[in-house]
């Protein structure tokens, strides 16, 4: 379709230009990065720097011309450095953290995993706009749900046992002495991993419908030691069984669920007496304006392209959004049937809500 343009002002195309390029550099940034990381080119660099691209391919068994043009483009980009003298390439700690420091909350590895996957499932996520449908989130390709396990899990084990579950009411005494918790949408089943790991006399249930991340949150408990007090299931979120539920979490999946009404109000009716419902969901403000800015950018494209399309592919398909901020949660939450909603704590990522009926 040609568009008609006029009364074009130069500097602001000229400034917005220059925004865009910065943006492409990112994206190709960050695909060198994720080829890196495949490559264990990173942590190689980390450990012999400084270092050749000639020693760093004799390092890692790569070609060494397919080497120096990545380590070129890597420092081009200022992820590595180079000194012209002696042609050596380095990183600095700050880089290697981010790099290269699997497990590191600041290791964003997980995180290009993910976008990744998004350029792989284009085409699905394209012909769902087309068609008006949804994309399961089943039907990604698998770095997602590695990279969503890499992404998260060193945030929740920095998070979840020292800040997040003290801050909600009288959750941590009944966790100590032994409750019953269900963690809902676990994926891999990095939060309730941690969390059985923390409390050895609680038992706790990780539900997800998804089959082949509770197989690999089975393996993963396995090795963590934790098979005694982790039970996993593949079920939905509105038919998980069991009752007497002091706990119930939900970690980043709520808005993609079908029926997130649906499935506070299981949730809700599963639940002991005076049980916890605590909900974590990505930071995010009440509306757009406050949404506006680099991560709010990530977050709404995340849920362009992931989020929405999983949501609007299960039943009812309300299309929460990865977005949707406090306010909202709270309005889905109260239809659910849960009487009482705060903030009980919050991180530049993420928001955790504590539910109550
Ligand atoms: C973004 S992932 C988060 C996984 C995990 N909680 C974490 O933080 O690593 C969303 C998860 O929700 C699960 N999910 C989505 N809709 C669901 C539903 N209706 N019932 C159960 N699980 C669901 C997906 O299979 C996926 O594992």
């Amino acid at each position: 379709m040609a568009v008609k343009i006029e009364n074009v002002n130069q500097s602001k195309l000229e400034e917005l230009q220059g925004k865009v390029i910065g943006d492409v550099a990112g994206s190709m940034g960050l695909l060198l990065a994720y080829v890196g990381d495949k490559l264990d080119l990173y942590s190689a660099l980390a450990e012999i720097s400084p270092a050749t691209s000639q020693e760093l391919a004799d390092s890692t068994g790569v070609n060494e011309r397919y080497v120096r043009e990545w380590l070129s483009a890597n420092a081009a980009g200022g992820y590595v450095n180079y000194d012209p003298v002696s042609s050596q390439f380095s990183m600095t700690p700050e880089q290697a953290i981010i790099f290269a420091a699997e497990g590191n909350p600041a290791c964003m590895q997980g995180f290009f995993q993910a976008v990744v996957s998004s350029y792989t499932d284009e085409p699905k996520i394209t012909e769902a706009f087309r068609q008006n449908k949804g994309v399961p989130w089943g039907d990604h390709s698998e770095c997602l749900f590695c990279g969503t396990e890499r992404f998260f899990r060193p945030m929740y084990a920095e998070n979840l046992i020292g800040s997040w579950l003290p801050a909600l009411d009288g959750v941590r005494e009944k966790l100590e002495s032994g409750a019953k918790v269900a963690d809902i949408g676990c994926g891999h089943g990095s939060s309730t991993i941690i969390m059985a790991q923390a409390y050895p006399n609680s038992t706790f249930y990780g539900f997800d419908f998804h089959e082949p991340s509770i197989e690999h949150a089975q393996e993963r408990a396995r090795a963590a030691g934790v098979a005694r007090n982790t039970i996993f299931e593949v079920v939905t979120a509105k038919e998980y069984p069991g009752k007497n539920y002091d706990l119930v979490t939900i970690f980043d999946a709520l808005h993609d669920m079908g029926d997130p009404v649906g499935a506070c109000d299981h949730i809700a009716k599963s639940m002991s007496d005076g049980g916890t419902f605590m909900l974590v969901e990505p930071f995010a403000g009440d509306s757009l304006e406050e949404n506006s800015h680099p991560l709010g950018q990530i977050y709404y494209s995340f849920s362009t392209l992931i989020c929405l399309p999983a949501s609007r592919s299960q039943e009812v398909g309300l299309g929460l959004g990865a977005q949707a901020g406090q306010k909202r949660l709270t309005e889905v939450l109260n239809e659910g049937g849960f009487g009482q909603v705060r903030r009980a704590a919050e991180t530049p990522t993420n928001i955790v809500l504590e539910a109550r009926v």
